[in-house]
């Protein structure tokens, strides 16, 4: 373990607070005065919020409408087991689970009869975060997780008679799915089978374990006595990238895959992780003891990572990197802050948990990439703590150390080492107080640098459970509907400690509350309402695009907002409209773009998700498939504008 401090920390620890004071101030003055929704926070009172006057129109914000940044026409809401693009646009599937990677590879089956071997050459199931790394303009490789598997569609016994092989199956629908992709014209883009490329990683890849923890006795096992070699990735949720070339993919619901027929009685640690006896319904222990906590209760340790893949090397061996932490991972929203210094937000998924920032230990160096290539290994782990007033809507924040010896992480207090803090840190993230956020889900920095946007997707548990107050960024009591954070660091400094906050949007149903913060902020109407906000992204003009995985009856809450959706979000004058519909139980995750914008890959999960009758994308009688659907424009321009 290290006891060098970056220089970020020595600044932390020498911030004169008058300094900050005036910093902060000037930076609420700023963002004022350049974007409406800060000042909506900053003036925001329980009064106006409680009593139903939305966020952004406490402040008298923007219209919500006219955005300059926005060309198409909106889509309607939509109950159809169909996809639908605006007006002048067109979607075509480019790979669906189980379709080929390989040139040798068997085609899909659709009985549920095939074995594992097929599984493991084919695309993954649950598609879900994706990167496309260009080669040229007509060549390109995308990386795609493949998130989990649905037991009903993968299996003709639907799960319920699993056999070793099925096992087997199970864990090569899971992972990622790498292959090369080449535009045929300019609005169709093919898999190409012989690729160098084509990859699947699966829940049984050799991985090394990097950084600190890479070799604790926490995460040493029988088949691996050093702790440094991990077999496989699965739950891998969404992702993201780096400047370097390299895919990450986070670790998210890890914990489901792991139980016993044995009864077991679980540690601290692992109850905070949701490790238990009962898994959550694979059934990967019965056949493979790996998975099973009574014999292999260190492997799940060995879950939960960001992990890092070059997708350009079919034969490199994926990272576990240690030093970002161990939680439920959603993505990695990465960037070279402008001292140099490498700054990744990352979200813990579940009710409950925290929001996080990794700032690495040294700089990136334009051009040198074997350096670069290492960055990731080492660096601070910050946990985030907001003002949590209940009468504001907005406020500041403090990102804190999870560095050992500091912030009460001591041994006095159950913390021995940063080795243990790296393995356990949502421990250390209670520890310090960090607040207890409505399940962060995707983060995503505005191309300039300025704002950083998260979506809390929903927490039914908040103001009833303990631990989850209502206030600050969390204001609603059994929140179903979700919002999304946004936030601004000092002087634009990704590695500063303090940061301002607001809401971007506060999701709710005005036609079913008419008044009250389950109406949602001003910039939701009957025409955009959505539940559950949950993949976002950025594209180079400064689009926020909003991807829901929400309840999709229909029905009471949910009346009027229909299926899953995407979403345009223009950040400045906070105007948002629907920009497609998935089908029928489907959620909308992953997207990426071609390098001219003109091509928007976008994900389809779980089309016919809990027995909905969904037939997607073949339609007929066929059975459900998640997809990688491409977007393009009839007239050939760029997505959104
Ligand atoms: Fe896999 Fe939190 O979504
Ligand atoms: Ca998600
Ligand atoms: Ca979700």
């Amino acid at each position: 373990m290290t006891t060098r401090m970056s220089p970020f920390e020595r600044r932390e620890q020498d911030l004169d607070p008058r300094e900050e004071t005036t910093q902060l101030t000037e930076m609420i003055t700023t963002a004022m005065s350049r974007r409406k929704f800060l000042s909506a926070a900053s003036v925001m009172t329980a009064g106006a919020f409680m009593s139903g006057m939305p966020v952004s129109a406490a402040a008298g914000s923007a219209s919500p409408s006219g955005s300059k940044l926005m060309g198409f026409e909106k889509v309607s809401v939509s109950t159809a087991d169909t996809f639908v693009v605006p007006d002048g646009y067109q979607a075509n599937v480019l790979i669906r689970w189980g379709d080929p990677l390989f040139a040798d590879a068997p085609l899909f089956d659709s009985t549920g009869n095939a074995k594992a071997a097929d599984q493991a050459q084919q695309f993954g199931d649950n598609n879900d975060g994706m990167a496309l790394f260009p080669l040229s303009h007509e060549r390109a490789v995308l990386a795609v997780n493949n998130e989990y598997c649905n037991n009903e569609y993968l299996f003709s016994h639907r799960g319920d008679k699993m056999t070793a092989d099925d096992v087997k199956k199970s864990q090569a629908a899971h992972g990622i799915s790498i292959f090369e992709v080449k535009r045929t014209s300019e609005n169709n883009w093919e898999t190409v089978l012989d690729s160098k490329y084509n990859r699947r990683i699966t829940a049984n890849t050799e991985m090394e374990m990097t950084g600190l923890a890479a070799g604790h006795p926490d995460m040493i096992t029988a088949a691996d006595p050093l702790g440094t070699k991990a077999l496989g990735t699965f739950g891998n949720c969404a992702n993201g990238v780096t400047p370097w070339g390299t895919y990450l993919t986070c670790e998210e619901n890890f914990n489901g895959y792991f139980g016993s027929e044995n009864d077991v009685i679980t540690n601290k640690e692992q109850k905070r992780y949701g490790i238990r006896q009962e898994e959550a319904g694979y059934h990967w222990h019965q056949h493979d003891p790996r998975f099973d906590i009574a014999k292999n209760p260190n492997e799940a340790n060995r879950h939960g990572w960001v992990v890092e893949i070059d997708p350009m090397d079919p034969t490199s061996t994926p990272k576990k990197r240690t030093a970002m932490g161990r939680f439920k991972h959603e993505n990695v929203a990465l960037i070279i802050n402008k001292d140099g210094f490498i700054v990744a937000y990352m979200g813990d998924d579940e009710r409950g948990e925290h929001l996080y920032r990794f700032v690495s230990k040294n700089k990136y160096i334009e051009g040198n990439d074997t350096a670069n290539r290492k960055l990731l290994e080492e660096g601070t782990i910050y946990a985030a703590k907001f003002s949590a007033d209940r009468n504001k809507a907005g406020g500041i924040g403090q990102w804190v150390a999870l560095t050992h010896g500091k912030n009460g992480l001591t041994r006095e207090n159950g913390f021995p080492n940063q080795e243990y803090i790296n393995i356990y840190t949502r421990l250390a993230a209670t520890q310090v107080n960090a607040t207890t956020m409505d399940r962060p889900e995707w983060i995503a920095v505005h191309p300039k640098q300025d704002y950083a946007f998260c979506t809390l997707t929903n927490n039914k548990h908040r103001g009833i459970k303990e631990g989850q107050p209502v206030g600050g960024p969390n204001p609603r009591k059994a929140n179903n509907y979700g919002q999304i954070l946004r936030w601004r660091q000092v002087n634009d400094d990704h590695t500063y400690p303090t940061f301002a906050w607001d809401l971007y949007v506060v999701a709710g149903n005005p036609v079913v509350h008419k008044s009250g913060s389950y109406a949602g902020s001003s910039n939701i109407n009957s025409d955009n309402m959505f539940n559950s906000p949950d993949g976002l992204g950025f594209d180079q003009a400064g689009r926020l695009w909003i991807q829901t995985d929400g309840a999709y009856s229909n029905k009471g809450e949910y009346a009027g907002m229909g299926n899953n959706s995407m979403f345009c979000g223009d950040p400045d004058s906070g105007e948002i409209r629907r920009f497609l519909t998935g089908p029928i139980a489907c959620e909308i995750t992953g997207l990426t773009f071609s390098p001219d914008y003109k091509t928007m890959f976008v994900g389809v999960q779980h089309p016919g998700d809990n027995q909905q009758p969904s037939n997607w994308p073949d339609g007929g009688s066929s059975k459900p498939r998640s997809a990688i659907m491409m977007i393009t424009r009839t007239d050939g321009g760029i997505i959104g504008s």
